[in-house]
């Protein structure tokens, strides 16, 4: 199913039982929390939208009260964020769609009218809104998280000396299939950085490192063999499909840009895609890849949604899977359970001091984990972690 034609779940603007204003203090929370992790204290100045998108859908009655009329599970905030976007660039004549950056466009500057434009535009456009949230699922992709896996591809790569053979669960829109096609820039403290892939490429990917510098490689590794897996469909071709996905994208010039040039690049080389969950179609997604590649499963923003249950199965296809051939597993997942009690990561390994309580205090972060599997024993550690949309990178001393 595309984007655009999710099943819908009725909105019931009386909320899905639960106490109405309890419904609104939990969504006004989840908004809150989700806008101090992309744009925390310290940020760059162009985040200032996408936290008073969310700020807005927190404090503002009407939008608010759509969030609260949202099932929890499909993600209200960003739900109603995202719809905000949608029907801003289907207005792209209000005063309200001027705040929103266009793909190469800068970012439109904070004059401090933002919220009260919000709250016209949330009354003036409250039942298509409505429609938005009720006919769509939240659907965000973010190629930049491929500035999180390079590193790790590289040392797999050097590692082996072989080519790479790439599945990427939860593909999305495929973005992720094309990562030897982007450029890389890593920043370090004081001013050095670091490149890998083409100079000239259309996707530009660039983010600060903290900590340790990661052993970035100097060419992207051989992929010889590419599949994405996803349990729906994400017709780049289709123009209300694109329009949507494009409306998750948080409102940040940067991403709307890198979205933009990458969704080019999907639309006009589909890498193979495999429609299904992501247990059902594994095995045989692997079995297609060639022998003389090693076997590399990605997971950004995936495995952080699937339940205890499924991932305990999907540890034991892995296990059952690596006595065939080896498997590596990159994740880069939030804790989980996904939340402010979030204590694990979805591979089981050991999390290291402080990240529990940072992000109990609201700062989400993508886990960077890499786990190594053979003949059903595995091994694994975390590399790193790095901000929802790769803005910063902490990578970890080699142990
Ligand atoms: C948050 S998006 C992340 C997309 C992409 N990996 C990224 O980081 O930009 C999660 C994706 O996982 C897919 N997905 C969720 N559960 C799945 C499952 N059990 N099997 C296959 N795909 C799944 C969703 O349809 C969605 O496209």
């Amino acid at each position: 199913m595309d984007a655009d034609h999710a099943p819908t779940d009725v909105v019931d603007p009386r909320g899905p039982g639960a106490d109405p204003a309890q419904r609104e203090k939990v969504v006004a929370e989840q908004a809150l929390a989700v806008a101090a992790a992309w744009s925390p204290p310290g940020a760059p100045e162009s985040w200032w939208l996408t936290a008073a998108t969310l700020t807005a859908v927190a404090r503002d009655d009407v939008l608010r009260g759509l969030a609260a009329s949202i099932p929890p599970d499909r993600v209200p905030a960003l739900l109603v964020a995202a719809a905000l976007a949608r029907r801003a660039a289907q207005r792209p004549d209000s005063a309200f769609a001027r705040y929103f950056p266009r793909p190469g466009g800068p970012q439109p500057a904070d004059d401090g009218g933002f919220p009260a434009a919000a709250a016209t535009f949330a009354r003036e456009e409250r039942d298509a809104l409505a429609q938005l949230c009720a006919g769509h699922r939240y659907q965000m992709n973010e190629v930049a998280r491929c500035l999180d896996v390079l590193p790790v591809l590289g040392a797999i790569a050097a590692r082996d000396g072989r080519p790479l053979a790439l599945v990427d669960l939860g593909t999305g829109a495929g973005l992720a299939l094309h990562l030897d096609r982007y450029s890389y820039r890593y920043r370090l403290a004081g001013g050095a950085e670091l490149t890998c892939g083409d100079p000239g490429a259309s996707v530009q990917l660039d983010c600060a490192v903290h900590g340790v510098v990661p052993d970035v490689p100097q060419q992207v590794p051989p992929i010889l063999a590419r599949v994405g897996v996803d349990v729906e469909s994400h017709d780049l071709a289709d123009p209300d499909t694109f329009g949507w996905l494009a409306a998750c994208i948080p409102p940040e010039a940067g991403a709307v840009t890198r979205f933009a040039a990458a969704a080019a690049i999907a639309r006009s080389d589909g890498a193979r895609a495999v429609r299904g969950d992501l247990i059902d179609v594994l095995e045989d997604a692997v079995a297609g890849m060639p022998e003389e590649a090693t076997v590399c499963l990605l997971d950004t923003y995936v495995h952080v949604f699937l339940p205890p249950a499924q991932l305990a199965r999907f540890d034991a296809l892995l296990e059952r899977m690596s006595r065939v051939r080896p498997i590596e597993w990159i994740s880069v997942d939030p804790l989980v359970p996904l939340g402010p009690d979030a204590d694990s990561t979805v591979q089981g390994l050991a999390v290291p001091d402080g990240w529990v309580e940072h992000n109990r205090a609201g700062g989400v972060f993508g886990v960077i984990g890499h786990v190594s599997l053979r003949d059903g024993r595995r091994t694994g550690r975390i590399v790193g972690r790095a901000h929802p949309s790769a803005a910063w990178l902490e990578w970890l001393p080699a142990r």
